[in-house]
């Protein structure tokens, strides 16, 4: 492939890659699949219409459907309805509480638990209760900082059954995050932990948590869930075991009634995780949150009555919040709630999960696949995976061998792969293939969801036709949108109204190729400039991902002379090889074969992991600056940081050499 005709000076990104497998809906899948091809026939206001009437029970029923004054929308207005109702009350009510609405599976061996929807309500009116004792009422902000354990869904829902808008902070972030997270909120209740589990060790939340409570003065008090059972420093008056504070509280769901809610309360805030910027406090109500996700989930990941649905992510990121809380509850749905590390005690743990519970429905990152990838498929090949039907994938675009990867090894080459494109503003899936009706290319989120306006500008604001690359828009308002950042109207203006009018600026490149499907090209703040050819990173990634030797790539740009940026690349080999001088000129001539000498790289630095934020995404801007030889940005946001001081050390060599090239 080369570069094609036109690409160059003054257009928003040059594609290059091209991907020519297609994998049609088995029929038999087609067949059952709760999308059919003509959900696409209906008109923006009768999908969201018909759906928020078919996936959510309202106290009372909404008079209009949305009403958009730039850049704010609001969805169902006059609608009462309360989240926990519907995800937990009603279901109980319809005679499901015995169905299962988690098996959680805690990380030592052996830890099982079984939380039918029945206990759930319990657990749930007790907890909300106990906090109704400590004040908690409509509009009192709640901080959360908890593990992955079925008490942090309890918490979250008791929050929403008394409309208390709620913090999850997720529970691996240090002091100062979760103190300026419970500050920016003026939160009033921290809900919080002993210890978590993490690959085999123990993480002191509570003792996090008294760090960051002496510095955040509005939190009153904070109820501590014991987990581990390890001695933890409480503080008199303002601590309490959340079991002392449940075990007097009623659990008749009389006692406690869910709070009728407005369309447009607050549900919760929660702060984005930031590969470029300082953390947003993104901002997501009730009726239109709930619609989005609850629809978006019985769509796209095709779940049945009695699936077995596992999203593997954390609760503390807008995934979890989305799609293992709030749209599978919606929707009485089984789930999987695991509590630690893939690889805890061996790489097999996942698969071992799936073939217990008979996963039917599994979602994950690109970056834990692509870690399987490195691990190698005998892991995965110990056991029955033969219950899964679908695979989804979110969090990054995914290189197309990473996606064949997971079709292969996971899916048994025959479950279909989902890729969901969407954001923590977005709070809902926006571009994703539906299972049953779409054709799927490796590496393309494929189509917008139905009643999702989805369009790639130039940088002029034209719609490029078929086959162009730009930045990605949203043309109209969608239910689940955030409903702005938390008391910072300027900087929300700014970041996604500012830089076309009228329309949602993604942040995000897209190409749409000719059949109009949408491929995503990573961060337009990582688009590399190359004399003059706007290549994006993920094209370059995913060719060096396509050498049979790669299992991870990133690559960013430094400053070049001639060029303007040359190409840097950093590539993890599979099974933990070392990289050599030879392998190095085999991939840089196979990523010229594939898409061109344009983009070559420079450079190459082998590493055996790279930089990323905890919730697993490629912080390329530390890469820059490694390229650059420029001290270390901001580097809190990043899961292990002791990576990024490694790659330093070998960027630093291997660049001093490479610099001539
Ligand atoms: C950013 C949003 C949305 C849940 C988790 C991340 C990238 C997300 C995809 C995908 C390509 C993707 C984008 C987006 N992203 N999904 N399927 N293909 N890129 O939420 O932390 O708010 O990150 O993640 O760059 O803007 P988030």
């Amino acid at each position: 492939m080369s570069v094609q005709p036109g690409s160059g000076q003054g257009h928003a990104i040059d594609t290059l890659f091209s991907e020519e497998r297609r994998y049609a809906p088995p029929p038999d899948f087609a067949r059952q699949a709760n999308a059919q091809p003509d959900i696409y026939s209906k008109s923006f206001d009768e999908f969201w219409t018909d759906e928020a009437q078919q996936r959510v029970s309202w106290f009372e029923p909404f008079e209009k459907l949305y009403e958009w004054k730039l850049p704010y929308a609001k969805f169902f207005l006059g609608g009462k309805l309360n989240i926990c109702y519907n995800c937990v009350d009603r279901h109980v009510e319809a005679g499901a509480g015995n169905k299962v609405a988690y098996y959680w599976e805690g990380e030592p061996l052996g830890e099982r638990r079984v939380v039918t929807f029945e206990q759930l309500q319990k657990d749930v009116v007790k907890l909300a209760n106990g906090l109704k004792r400590l004040g908690v009422k409509k509009g009192t902000p709640v901080g959360v900082y908890m593990g992955m354990v079925p008490e942090l869904a309890v918490a979250m829902l008791a929050c929403a059954r008394l409309g208390a808008p709620h913090n999850v902070v997720f529970g691996g972030f240090s002091a100062d995050s979760l103190s300026g997270r419970l500050n920016d909120m003026e939160c009033e209740v921290l809900i919080t932990q002993d210890e978590s589990w993490r690959r085999g060790k123990t993480f002191p939340l509570k003792a996090v948590a008294n760090e960051a409570l002496a510095s955040a003065p509005s939190v009153k008090h904070c109820v501590v869930f014991g987990r581990t059972g390890n001695p933890v420093e409480m503080k008199a008056g303002r601590d309490v075991w959340w079991d002392e504070l449940v075990t007097p509280a009623s659990d008749d769901p009389a006692s406690c009634p869910c709070e009728p809610l407005d369309s447009e309360d607050l549900l919760y805030l929660l702060y984005s995780s930031g590969t470029t910027a300082k953390p947003k406090a993104i901002a997501h109500t009730t009726g239109g949150y709930l619609v989005g996700v609850a629809t978006t989930h019985h769509y796209i990941f095709d779940v049945k009555p009695d699936s077995i649905y596992w999203c593997a992510a954390d609760i503390g990121w807008v995934t979890g919040h989305s799609y293992i809380v709030y749209g599978p509850l919606c929707n009485q749905t089984t789930g999987v709630i695991y509590e630690g590390t893939p690889d805890y005690p061996d790489r097999d743990r996942w698969w071992d999960i799936i073939e217990r519970y008979k996963v039917d429905i599994l979602y994950t990152s690109p970056t834990a696949i692509r870690t399987h990838m490195k691990w190698g498929p005998e892991h995965a090949q110990k056991h029955d995976l033969s219950s899964l039907r679908l695979l989804g994938s979110v969090g990054e675009p995914i290189n197309p061998e990473a996606w064949i990867w997971y079709r292969e090894h996971i899916g048994g080459g025959k479950a279909p792969v989902v890729d969901t494109w969407w954001q923590t503003e977005t709070g809902a899936i926006m571009i994703s293939a539906l299972p049953g009706i779409t054709t799927t290319k490796p590496g393309s989120a494929t189509r917008p969801f139905p009643g999702v306006e989805a369009a790639v500008y130039n940088n002029a604001g034209e719609e490029v036709g078929p086959g162009g690359a730009g930045y990605l828009v949203l043309k109209k308002p969608w239910p689940s949108m955030l409903r702005g950042f938390y008391r910072d109207p300027e900087r929300y203006q700014q970041t996604y109204w500012s830089r076309f009018p009228g329309v949602y600026f993604a942040g995000d490149g897209a190409r749409v190729d000719e059949d109009g499907y949408f491929w995503l090209l990573g961060r337009v703040d990582d688009v590399i400039n190359v004399s003059a050819h706007r290549i994006s990173t993920i094209e370059i990634e995913s060719a060096l991902v396509d050498h049979p030797a790669v299992a991870e790539a990133a690559v960013c740009g430094r400053a070049d002379a001639t060029t303007g940026q040359a190409i840097v690349a950093f590539v993890t080999l599979k099974g933990g090889a070392e990289g050599s001088p030879e392998m190095m000129t085999t991939l840089r001539d196979h990523v010229a074969k594939k898409i061109g000498a344009i983009a070559r790289p420079a450079n190459i630095v082998f590493t055996p992991e790279l930089p990323k934020t905890r919730s697993g995404k490629i912080m390329r801007r530390l890469l820059r600056d490694v390229a650059e030889h420029r001290p270390l940005g901001d580097t809190t946001t990043l899961a292990d940081a002791g990576v990024v001081d490694e790659i330093a050390s070998r960027g630093r060599e291997l660049l001093a050499k490479g610099e001539e090239e």
